[in-house]
């Protein structure tokens, strides 16, 4: 949307990454930077000023998500969220008496993965389950892998890579019979997908601004009302003792607006960019011989298309539609500079030299059909240059 000026040379088809706060969300936030700069925590008029901002944003916020304002925590974004949700639960739940257990998934998001690898560091067993070839977990999987001692588990609701949705519903209620806390990264579902979290059956969900339109470095906690679990973070008494810092009020207001306008466009936004998603994977496959949409057979969120194109380095095709004006990644945003190939790809059952010629395209509300018709004209062809010069020969 902010370089729709530029059109024709910036295409922008990497929202899974981050995208451009929108108008009305960056005058939300102006007037915290300066007129109205008050510590939110202040008792004076200033303050009071900060504070009412921080409280209708979490109205907000949770009026997308479909909780209370009270279950909502602010924090740094969805790294932050997922930390303390692990974290913060392990530690209330934990007891010297016996090693905690916790379940996850072979396709988190790092900020799960690895937080999850510390805490095998300091003395908890994770379970981290594999995916079917179309990149869902089974809920049935998460039930076997249940111990006595299980006192977490955390499954994202959509795969960054490949948008596919999990069973969040089904797993919730493993979790549920089991006495168990139930995390969800929402990140990649908020502001994509209707998310409510009484739905989705979550104790904790991590969801951040900057997915949907918001300002950088802003997310929020649902935490369930009962839930147990501690700050992870030392200091003052913020964000009800769970999240100690002052609060970044201006990131804070345009977090509010931008889910406000998610829930007000949200459905008009997915049918239009799911339709763009379609002619996108339609295209490709009548154009490339050779390719494979990962995930395609399951249920995805609408803006979120992974493609192989066997016999091409994902890197170079990236690079390649780069320098020709199309912004996208291969794998995640957050595994460049990494040259392994995607885990999430590796553990639906690609071959490592496939997934490394995987690249992902995220769509988002400003994407045009012109820029689709660009995209499906430039793509094949690249495709099939790189192709001659692939040093991948012999897989087709
Ligand atoms: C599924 C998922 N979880 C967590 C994060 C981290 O969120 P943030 O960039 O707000 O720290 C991301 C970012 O790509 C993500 O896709």
């Amino acid at each position: 949307m902010n370089d729709r000026d530029e059109k024709g040379t910036r295409v922008y088809f990497d929202h899974n990454a981050t995208t451009g706060a929108r108008r009305e969300v960056v005058e939300a936030m102006l007037p915290y930077f300066s007129r109205r700069f008050g510590n939110a925590s202040s008792l004076h008029l200033f303050g009071q000023e900060a504070r009412n901002a921080v409280e209708r944003a979490r109205s907000q916020v949770a009026s997308l998500i479909g909780a209370e304002p009270g279950e909502i925590i602010f924090t740094s974004g969805g790294t932050e969220s997922d930390n303390l949700a692990i974290r913060g639960v392990v530690a209330a739940k934990r007891t010297p008496a016996r090693r905690p257990h916790v379940i996850t998934s072979s396709i988190e998001h790092p900020a799960v993965i690895r937080t999850c690898r510390a805490l095998e560091k300091e003395g908890v067993d994770v379970t981290f389950l594999p995916v079917n070839s179309l990149g869902a977990v089974s809920a049935e999987e998460v039930e076997a892998a249940v111990r006595p001692e299980t006192l977490l588990i955390s499954v994202m609701l959509a795969n960054n890579e490949t948008g596919v949705i999990q069973p969040s519903a089904a797993i919730a209620g493993v979790a549920r019979r089991g006495g168990i806390a139930f995390h969800v990264d929402a990140v990649q579902g908020a502001g994509k997908i209707p998310v409510d979290a009484g739905a989705v059956g979550a104790d904790l969900m991590s969801i951040s601004a900057h997915k949907f339109y918001g300002p950088k470095g802003i997310g929020a906690l649902y935490i369930r009302r009962g839930t147990g679990i501690e700050a992870v973070l030392t200091g003052g008494h913020q964000e009800s003792g769970l999240r100690a810092g002052t609060e970044n009020v201006p990131a804070i207001a345009g977090f509010g607006e931008a889910c406000r306008i998610s829930a007000d466009r949200l459905g008009a936004e997915m049918a239009h960019i799911a339709r763009l998603r379609d002619r996108i994977e339609r295209g490709i496959l009548a154009a490339i011989p050779d390719v494979g949409i990962n995930g395609a057979g399951a249920e995805r969120v609408p803006n979120t298309c992974n493609v192989t194109v066997r016999r091409v380095e994902g890197e170079a095709l990236t690079l390649y539609l780069s320098v020709l004006g199309f912004a996208l990644s291969s794998g995640s945003a957050c595994a460049t500079g990494e040259t392994d190939p995607s885990h999430v790809l590796i553990a639906m059952g690609l071959d490592p030299v496939d997934a490394q010629g995987s690249i992902r395209i995220s769509l988002g509300a400003e994407n045009t059909d012109e820029e689709v018709d660009a995209f499906l004209d430039a793509l094949p062809r690249v495709a099939a240059r790189l192709r001659e010069m692939s040093p991948i020969r012999g897989k087709c």
